[in-house]
């Protein structure tokens, strides 16, 4: 992952479960899913990120025993390897793969290969350049880094095909290799060369049949950019003062989603075709926003990702990779999936990065992943490389194999989660609030991002944590998803909709839901074009509310003031509100609109509709205005959290999986006012649990 993907992925891999992996409607279910070990009596997937090309092929044996060890049961391989695989244009060499497999298998542990399209060899770049991407000042890249290719070049894809083809048909009946990931972290770079441009024109027409239809959608009057042919529409590529029209591009980034959806789906029909025995998955990158995981992940069986929350600048803030878990899951309807890449040391590339973790959250990461429905955990790496990149980059073990702390660690996790493969096995998540994310939204804040501090995903963060902190699991939806069954959708800073969407939302408050908006909402139709209604436009009448006026950030706080007279500090945006059938919740306290309303709810059918006109500058005031909403819906709070300690919980057949984790580096008591039975050694637990430092607890009703 480039570190910038990583900052903006926010977080976070390999673990276990009884592979339910049903198929959405889009994507025909494989014969068979991962078929994985049975371990007293559940499956499981706890793993390592393995490159035994790296190493001289002594260490293999070695490496696979030291893997048995530890519990480790699955190995993804082969993501980077292209120039291995085929040395020669045309050429498959798969001896040294079908060794290591071998040497893998034979220790009980199955393969998922890595297609490498990520990583194409020098000869294909040297043989045909026009397989690089260009960026956005018309330079092309160079060789040297990886996913810098032209999802467009008939050179790339003609060489796509034919790696994929010769790794399916030489791996499809292999009784050791159980899966696909496709590429790695798809997503980056757009690509600004001709073969692009051709192809966004085409989607254009395909999109607006008309010229006129297309101009009239973007507003192309303004300023005279009309276009008169097909053939002069231009990628939004650096202009001078680098803007460009909005709904241009918006548009392309719905293109460039899409591209890389076809990318991806031309792998995967090849590997269905010709080993539809495997399954299908791809490393997504949790909060990473450069795609639209709804729609990327609909062609796959399950849905995978990478999870590295020491990016999160404090380790106790859980709520960072706890997010990106649930929007993971919430991108293919809630089913369960797995981490395909678990921080398993210190990150690093050219320096070292942040802190190292305390062995006991290496453990407490992967049980978080379960706790929010992975199925699956596996670690990058098995071990750190000695050249490269990379070097900087720990795995499990170093460089000279030490059995060290987190080797200990992660071998303490497998046999754990073998004893509870047994009890997960088919449990689900249950959520009775959700959080909406809009793809095209946060498209449209990265073509304006509003004001210097806006974060989108801040944004999400701040409602989510507030549920999470009230101890309920969260879902989180994405416009296709079904709404129904929650009692709260918050969806904040809900930009850019279409009449679908809005129709969604407003029947789910006539049925009885509470929505919860913020501040710019309802602001642009779906070609990012400013509604001519007062704001918050499609949303005001449910809302009850007009907006007539608002204030950007002034790089000073605002106070808000709720009923209770509590202020709260407030920050970034203040819309000022004039409420036409809701009530008031808080008023502002300074400046010229002290005393006008910031946050409201209205009674709208059977629901009510809360909109909050600012971003607080503190999460207690978001987990005070949560717990108020709740308690109104008569929803079961969870018992009161010490900061740093995460209650999440799986459930089946009315059987409660609970995990208390404590993040922090004392040890932490919490009131669950009932005893639970302990899940990992079948003793009863007192009410008020203790959990050690950086431990945690798995709890069961009996
Ligand atoms: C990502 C990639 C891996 C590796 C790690 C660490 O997750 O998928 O190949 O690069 O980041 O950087």
């Amino acid at each position: 992952m480039q570190p910038q993907m990583i900052r903006v992925a926010a977080a976070l891999v390999c673990l276990f479960a009884s592979f339910v992996l049903d198929a959405d409607g889009e994507t025909k279910a494989p014969a068979k899913p991962f078929d994985l070990i049975e371990w007293n009596g559940g499956k499981i997937i706890y793993g390592v990120d393995y490159y035994p090309e790296h190493w001289d092929e002594s260490q293999w044996e070695k490496d696979a025993a030291m893997m048995q060890a530890a519990g480790i049961n699955f190995v993804r391989l082969a993501e980077f390897a292209w120039v291995k695989m085929e040395p020669v244009e045309g050429q498959s060499d798969f001896a040294w793969l079908d060794r290591a497999i071998k040497v893998l298998n034979a220790r009980g542990i199955k393969v998922v290969l890595g297609t490498p399209t990520a990583s194409p060899p020098a000869w294909l770049y040297a043989k045909y350049p026009d397989i690089a991407a260009t960026d956005e000042n018309g330079v092309r890249y160079r060789y040297g880094a990886r996913r810098n290719y032209c999802l467009h070049s008939p050179n790339f894809i003609a060489a796509t095909q034919r790696i994929v083809t010769a790794m399916a048909q030489h791996y499809r009946d292999h009784p050791g290799v159980i899966g696909w990931q496709i590429d790695n972290e798809l997503g980056d770079p757009l690509c600004y060369d001709s073969y692009c441009r051709a192809a966004f024109q085409r989607w254009c027409r395909a999109k607006y049949k008309t010229l006129a239809a297309l101009n009239k959608a973007w507003g192309t009057i303004f300023w005279g950019h009309t276009y008169l042919a097909w053939s002069e529409i231009p990628l939004p590529w650096n202009t001078l003062g680098k803007v460009h029209n909005p709904s241009l591009a918006l548009d392309h980034r719905r293109f460039h989603s899409g591209a890389t959806r076809d990318y991806l789906k031309l792998q995967v029909d090849i590997l269905r075709k010709i080993a539809p025995k495997q399954a299908i998955t791809h490393n997504d990158m949790g909060m990473y926003d450069g795609v639209d995981y709804y729609q990327l992940n609909a062609p796959l069986d399950f849905v995978a990702w990478d999870n590295y929350p020491m990016f999160g600048e404090d380790y106790s803030n859980y709520f960072g990779p706890g997010l990106a878990h649930d929007l993971m899951r919430g991108s293919k309807n809630n089913q369960n999936f797995m981490v395909m890449e678990q921080q398993g040391g210190l990150p690093g590339w050219s320096i070292f990065w942040g802190r190292q973790a305390a062995p006991g959250l290496y453990r407490a990461w992967a049980y978080q992943g379960v706790a929010h429905g992975a199925d699956g955990i596996c670690y990058f790496r098995w071990r750190t490389s000695r050249y490269g990149t990379e070097q900087y980059w720990q795995g499990i073990l170093d460089q000279d194999s030490y059995p060290n702390a987190r080797y200990q660690i992660v071998s303490q996790t497998g046999k754990e989660l073998g004893r509870l493969a047994h009890l997960l096995q088919g449990s689900k998540v249950v959520s009775p609030v959700a959080v909406l994310v809009s793809p095209d939204s946060r498209w449209a804040f990265r073509v304006q991002p509003l004001v210097k501090d806006f974060n989108y995903n801040r944004q999400l963060g701040l409602y989510y944590a507030a549920f999470r902190r009230a101890g309920m699991n969260v879902d989180v939806v994405f416009p296709q998803s079904d709404f129904s069954g929650y009692k709260i959708i918050a969806a904040p800073s809900l930009f850019v909709v279409d009449k679908t969407l809005v129709e969604k939302l407003t029947n789910f408050v006539k049925e009885g839901g509470m929505l919860i908006l913020s501040y710019r909402s309802g602001v642009k139709d779906e070609n990012n074009v400013v509604t001519h209604q007062t704001l918050p436009g499609p949303f005001a009448e449910m809302a009850g509310i007009a907006i007539h006026d608002f204030d950007p950030q002034t790089n000073q706080e605002q106070e808000v003031v709720d009923v209770e007279g509590e202020r709260h500090a407030a920050k970034v945006w203040f819309d000022v509100i004039d409420p036409t059938t809701a009530d008031t919740l808080a008023t502002y306290g300074k400046g010229y609109y002290a005393g006008k309303v910031a946050v409201t709810e209205n009674r709208y059918g059977k629901g009510s509709v809360v909109y909050v006109g600012t971003e607080f500058s503190s999460k207690t005031a978001y987990w005070k205005l949560v717990g108020y909403l709740a308690s109104q819906l008569g929803l079961e709070l969870g018992p009161h959290l010490p900061e740093g300690v995460e209650l999440a919980s799986r459930e089946k057949a009315g059987r409660k999986i609970l995990f208390l984790i404590n993040y922090t580096e004392k040890s932490q008591t919490v009131n669950l006012k009932q005893r639970f039975e302990n899940a990992l050694t079948g003793t009863s637990e007192p009410a008020e649990v203790t959990i050690p430092a950086f431990d945690l607890k798995a709890l069961t009703t009996p």
